[in-house]
């Protein structure tokens, strides 16, 4: 709980004021406020049985400072490896070439550009997870053409469209932590039978609603039922069977639309004017004009197998279609899934979908379709303190024909008009939404919205240019099931400069300040790792000077402290994480090192901004800069942030 005071003089109540005026919370309210969390659910268990179980993990390193290096610098007593960076072959394929001369086909057996969220999943053996062998997935999120090739966009070519294309996607690669003592590091295993690459070009199935409805066919697919790739895969979800789940975030920049797009092009972002990849120039699919619904088969999450190499992924349709962030996956206490999802843009909504069946870890084919049939819901925040998750179901909620929603598949290939129709609460760019492992408080980061205008109680800062993290408690304060319908909600923490000369953009972190939060994650201990992503136009500038390079940072839930635990190099954000089940190995990505504002206009700007990875790691002989996985351990072998 954090108490200090919140710079929005709003008559929206915290949450010690809410469990004040709810009924029947007397007791319980004396019991949370005893034990600290001020919490007004109870997710799960009663509160005796939860209070129990409630660790406080502490943080237990010494803050870095605030750095403007070329380098990612973590707490002293830990050490750095690099693992995985653009190019590098995921199994016994061809090596990066320094300055981007690989082709496309060799790009295609290469880690691709702009590493973004990702998982670890280990191998289990007699019931036991491995914390030294497992397979790792990782998202690439989008290209830097000027990077990408030797001479940036020059002379645009197939040859040039394809590479972007096999740049784009996820990496499945194999890992094993080898050696002993200090010599002890990860290796990534070539060749590897579970090694694949994912590109923008790979099969893959759609189901749900939308599978083969009109709007999904095309030339190339008159069923409506299979897509070549995926792309703009942002964060990330992991399912409890074990499969992994990449975020289509902004797919609409790879579409060249219409001069006149329609309504629901315009609501996504579809116009003549984008299509800065300029694939539509040698790939049909990505012109509108010629191919009209390729777009609706974009902004979806998509199911993959780590354990599978020719498993084809599968766009689940159910889980709606928008610029997706991540896809965090819990249980309800009947065993139903639940899937917490948020549209990053400014003024976008906070979703959540809900099964219709229930899992049951001890048989394997109750997940059939658990990702296919169910509700999904978007996040209404009311002004005091409470919430309402609204059905995205035709015939529900004024979703119908007469009011313009043909039927299910309408709904979900449009959601963000059904969401607007329902009266969803816009907020300020949802991005990675956290759940904690024991109480079940959801937090969700919201980066940064400089575009609105008024404050309102969930979004208290008009041009919010620091971000502020949300949280809520499902159930209010009757039980704090993920699948209930309503929900009690306050805010975490307002990023930003608590001594800000300006009252009313002032943060109030206790601890490190920072700006634009985006990755965030609970450790198996329960610390929250936030990873910020402040934009080239505003790095280590005015406002935002005193908080350097982007970093991550460890809070502590319970009172409210924030410290760093790391920074990046320059012009990177910090997208991604995940640790082994032991928490003795941290991976994080480091996403676009060197970018600039307005982003990297040319080949020679492409390299002036960052040498990293080689500004760092002596392994490495000059080059482009080039996103990268980095491993974190730390020197006496303990658990990392404790
Ligand atoms: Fe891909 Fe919203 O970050
Ligand atoms: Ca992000
Ligand atoms: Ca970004
Ligand atoms: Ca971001």
């Amino acid at each position: 709980m954090n108490d200090d005071p919140i710079s929005n003089d709003s008559d929206n109540p915290c949450f010690e004021q809410l469990l004040a005026v709810l009924p029947g919370h007397g007791r319980r309210r004396r019991r949370l406020l005893q034990f600290g969390l001020g919490s007004a659910a109870l997710p799960f268990f009663g509160w005796p049985a939860l209070a129990a179980t409630l660790a406080r993990p502490g943080i237990g390193f010494s803050p870095v400072a605030a750095s403007t290096e070329d380098a990612v610098r973590v707490p002293e007593g830990y050490a750095l490896q690099l693992l995985f960076a653009w190019g590098d072959p995921v199994s016994a394929g061809p090596a990066f070439r320094g300055d981007a001369e690989n082709s496309a086909a060799e790009q295609a057996e290469q880690a691709g550009m702009h590493h973004d969220g990702m998982h670890f999943f280990p191998f289990v053996s007699q019931g036991q997870a491995s914390s030294t062998h497992g397979v790792l997935c990782v998202n690439h999120e989008y290209t830097d053409e000027n990077l990408l090739h030797p001479d940036g966009r020059a002379d645009w070519s197939p040859a040039k469209t394809l590479k972007s294309q096999n740049a784009h996607g996820v990496s499945v690669i194999e890992l094993e932590l080898k050696g002993s003592g200090a010599d002890r590091r990860w290796q990534v295993v070539r060749p590897s039978a579970y090694a694949r690459r994912i590109t923008a070009r790979t099969p893959m199935k759609i189901d749900g609603p939308a599978a083969g409805a009109g709007p999904m066919r095309t030339a190339d697919d008159p069923d409506g039922k299979l897509v070549l790739g995926t792309l703009a895969n942002c964060a990330m979800g992991v399912t409890p069977w074990g499969s992994y789940l990449t975020c289509e975030e902004n797919f609409n920049g790879y579409f060249k639309g219409l001069p006149t797009p329609t309504a629901a092009q315009k609501r996504y972002g579809i116009s003549g004017e984008r299509a800065g990849y300029r694939w539509h120039e040698h790939d049909r699919r990505f012109d509108v004009a010629s191919e009209p619904n390729e777009v609706n088969r974009f902004g979806w999450v998509v199911e993959i197998d780590p354990w599978n190499p020719i498993a084809a992924p599968v766009k689940h349709t159910a889980l709606g279609r928008f610029k997706h962030e991540g896809a965090m996956v819990t249980l309800a206490g009947d065993g139903r899934v639940v899937v917490y999802m948020g549209d990053d843009e400014p003024f976008e909504y906070i979703y959540k979908y809900v099964s219709r069946d229930r899992y049951d870890a001890g048989n394997p084919a109750s997940r059939a379709g658990l990702l296919e049939v169910g509700t999904l819901h978007v996040a209404r925040f009311a002004a005091d303190g409470r919430g309402q998750w609204l059905a995205l179901e035709h015939g529900q909620n004024g979703l119908t024909e007469a009011n313009g929603f043909v039927d299910q598949a309408d709904i979900l290939i449009r959601t963000r008009q059904a969401a607007d129709f329902v009266g969803a609460t816009t907020m300020d760019r949802p991005e990675w939404i956290a759940v904690h492992p024991q109480s079940g408080e959801v937090y969700c980061t919201l980066t940064n919205n400089r575009q609105r205008l008024a404050a309102d109680a969930a979004n208290p800062r008009a041009e919010n240019a620091f971000g502020h993290i949300i949280r809520w408690r499902e159930g209010g304060e009757a039980r704090g099931d993920a699948a209930a319908g309503r929900f009690a909600w306050d805010v975490f923490v307002l990023c930003g400069d608590p001594q800000h000369a300006d009252p009313a953009r002032r943060g109030n972190i206790r601890g490190d300040a920072f700006s634009s939060p985006d990755g965030l994650w609970f450790d198996r201990d329960g610390r929250l790792w936030i990873q910020t992503d402040a934009s080239g136009s505003v790095l280590g500038r005015g406002d935002h000077e005193r908080f350097g390079n982007n970093q991550m940072l460890v809070a502590d839930v319970f009172s409210g402290e924030i410290r760093r635990f790391l920074t990046g190099p320059k012009g990177c954000e910090i997208a991604g994480l995940t640790a082994t089940p032991d928490g003795r190995n941290l991976f994080i990505n480091v996403q676009h090192p060197g970018e600039v504002a307005g982003g990297r206009a040319n080949a020679a700007q492409a390299l002036a901004g960052s040498g990293w990875p080689a500004s760092q790691f002596a392994e490495l002989t000059g080059g482009r800069p080039r996103s990268a996985t980095v491993v974190i351990r730390r020197q006496d072998g303990g658990v990392v942030g404790a």
